[in-house]
């Protein structure tokens, strides 16, 4: 059961063209074998992933404002990958790498362990009914295959303007043992999360926003899952 229902929907003739052209620049092919960011990125920095960056407004935003790091952004949509290329070629972004490919797939096949010094995952898809919430994204199986490819004292930051969901999801994070919240509930939004579409819509329709910063705990050594 995938997270994700793949409506291409309609693309604009640049996001088309940015796909075309800056897909083979910025992208990286789905394989089932290691990401070497040292060799993808051209550096040694801290990396993120990002899952599920829509059109790819916060990726850039956050890119922009933290040249050191670098950032992996994972999205199946192909819209919302022409834009978030068209954004890095447009700013010049050099820190910013693409994979068009379902994420629980990427992290299990591509992420090594302990490689990442953060996860984002602002408003995943929510799934509000009851007959659908085994699409989540955010299982509890998941979750832990995230923090074992976060190194010691690197965060996975949640953002969503569900209030089930949020709490759903505060609970997951707490029950993980590599994990340990940095609030005592829900944290304070990080200054380098900037407002998105999404949120903007949330606010609007009256839902609170909560963000969720979980630290991947010094010395605790997982398993993977089988
Ligand atoms: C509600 S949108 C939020 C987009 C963006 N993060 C924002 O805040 O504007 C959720 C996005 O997650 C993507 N997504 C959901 N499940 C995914 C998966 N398993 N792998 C990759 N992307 C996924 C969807 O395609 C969608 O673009």
């Amino acid at each position: 059961m995938r997270s994700f229902v793949l409506r291409q929907g309609r693309m604009s003739p640049a996001q088309r063209r940015a796909l075309a052209e800056l897909l083979p620049r910025f992208g990286i092919p789905f394989a089932p074998t290691p990401i070497d960011f040292e060799r993808e990125f051209g550096r040694r920095a801290p990396r993120v992933l990002e899952i599920g960056f829509g059109m790819g407004e916060t990726t850039a935003a956050i890119a922009r404002a933290r040249p050191a790091d670098d950032f992996l952004g994972v999205e199946v949509h192909s819209p919302g990958v022409g834009s978030l290329l068209k954004r890095v070629a447009e700013l010049g972004l050099a820190n910013v790498r693409v994979i068009q490919h379902d994420v629980v797939e990427v992290v299990a096949a591509m992420v090594p362990p302990a490689s990442l010094a953060g996860v984002h995952v602002f408003f995943p898809d929510p799934w509000p009914k009851k007959r659908h919430r085994k699409r989540r994204l955010l299982t509890s199986g998941f979750v832990h295959e995230l923090a074992l490819r976060l190194a010691a004292g690197g965060c996975l930051h949640v953002a969503t303007d569900w209030e089930e969901y949020a709490q759903e999801i505060l609970a997951t994070l707490a029950a993980e043992p590599l994990l340990e919240n940095l609030a005592s509930d829900f944290a304070p939004r990080p200054d380098y999360r900037p407002l998105t579409k999404f949120e903007a819509r949330g606010l609007k329709l009256g839902h609170g926003v909560r963000d969720i910063v979980f630290r991947r705990r010094r010395g605790v050594v997982g398993t993977p899952a089988a």
